[in-house]
């Protein structure tokens, strides 16, 4: 297939690039390289572009004619969003309605959309399946859910099929070290933090140790990019008939402690990880962990490693001497 892959030079969108090339897909990259990098899929081609820029999008998918489009392109912090939903709406929900318009005026058969966990806010019962009514608690989760939205309405008109990939939280690298999450100061991802931590960096805080949860801290759903790659190449693929057109989580379905994530870190390090307690931060749910049974039934697709080799490879890619990593 000829598959169009926004945001395809940033974390996610790297891993998915490699797995869509070695599954013998035709790939084209559109990423304006804010925080993506281009030498991260050094094999495809990439038009440097805003995905809001109407004209460019418009003439890409009418040159390049992709069968597919894979819509990661976005920003991606909750914390932000509540600072700045302006910038929330206008790159998410805009971009995907430019992306979309074109999509359906230019006759693309398929579309994959990344979304968020966000949108479920703080689920009242977990694991979360996909009919819990969503109750995002940011902008950026109500960005996901409008354009998961959009992306329906869209498809009813057109007869696109569709899939809204809900990821809980996405970490690791790859096995070898050859690839992983480029992560400058400003980033909030617990994994790295921990590792920079643990490297001699700042010291990680912990938000909240009084969750009611076995050991106070706030529990979440890692899943490790390798796994939520392969699972679009197989969404991808089955997308063939508009009866699995819809909204499906994606994660493991294991729940892990922030405290469990310092313990896996420690082991991988051999060291410890310095920390400090803190108060909750408003609008972080005690514990969110994804019911994936959809995604594995309806795409025979499951995730293959676990938070260890998460934490391991995550460990090689940070420590290797050869990369500047932020
Ligand atoms: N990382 C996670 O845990 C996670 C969880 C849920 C959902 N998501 C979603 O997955 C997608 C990818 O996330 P990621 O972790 O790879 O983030 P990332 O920041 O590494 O990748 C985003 C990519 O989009 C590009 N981009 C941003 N704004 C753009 C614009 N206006 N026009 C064109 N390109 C633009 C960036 O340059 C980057 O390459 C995002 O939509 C994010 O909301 C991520």
């Amino acid at each position: 297939m000829r598959v169009l892959v926004t945001g395809g030079a940033g974390y996610i969108g790297s891993f998915l690039v490699r797995w869509l090339l070695a599954q013998g897909h035709t790939v084209r990259v559109l990423d304006n390289l804010s925080t993506g990098r281009r030498e991260a899929i050094p094999d495809v081609p990439v038009d440097v572009f805003d995905v809001r820029d109407s004209d460019a999008v418009s003439a890409i998918t009418r040159n390049f004619a992709p069968e597919a489009i894979i819509h990661l392109a976005g920003v991606k912090s909750s914390a932000e969003s509540v600072q700045r939903p302006h910038v929330y709406y206008d790159i998410n929900v805009t971009g995907t309605a430019v992306l979309l318009r074109a999509a359906v005026l230019h006759g693309v058969e398929r579309f994959v959309f990344s979304s968020s966990c966000a949108v479920y806010g703080s689920p009242q019962v977990c694991p979360v399946d996909e009919r819990t009514a969503p109750r995002p608690q940011s902008p950026y989760g109500d960005t996901k859910l409008a354009c998961e939205r959009m992306l329906d309405w869209h498809a009813r008109v057109s007869g696109m099929r569709f899939a809204s990939l809900r990821y809980f939280n996405v970490a690791g690298a790859a096995e070898d070290g050859s690839l992983g999450q480029f992560t400058g100061p400003e980033t909030v991802q617990l994994v790295p933090l921990a590792i920079k931590a643990a490297l001699g960096g700042k010291p990680l805080q912990i938000f909240g140790g009084d969750y009611p949860t076995k050991d106070g801290t706030a529990v979440r759903d890692y899943i490790h990019v390798e796994d939520l790659a392969a699972a679009h190449v197989r969404v991808l693929e089955r997308l063939d008939t508009s009866e699995v057109s819809g909204v499906y989580n994606l994660g493991t379905g294991q729940p892990a402690s922030v405290q469990e994530i310092v313990t896996a870190v420690e082991e991988a390090a051999g060291r410890p990880v310095p920390h400090t307690m803190t108060c909750r931060r408003a609008g972080d749910p005690a514990v969110s962990w994804a019911d994936a049974a959809q995604a594995r039934q309806v795409f025979d697709w499951a995730p293959k490693r676990d938070l260890r080799d998460i934490v391991s490879s995550s460990w090689l890619w940070h420590t290797s001497s050869a990369r500047s990593n932020g």
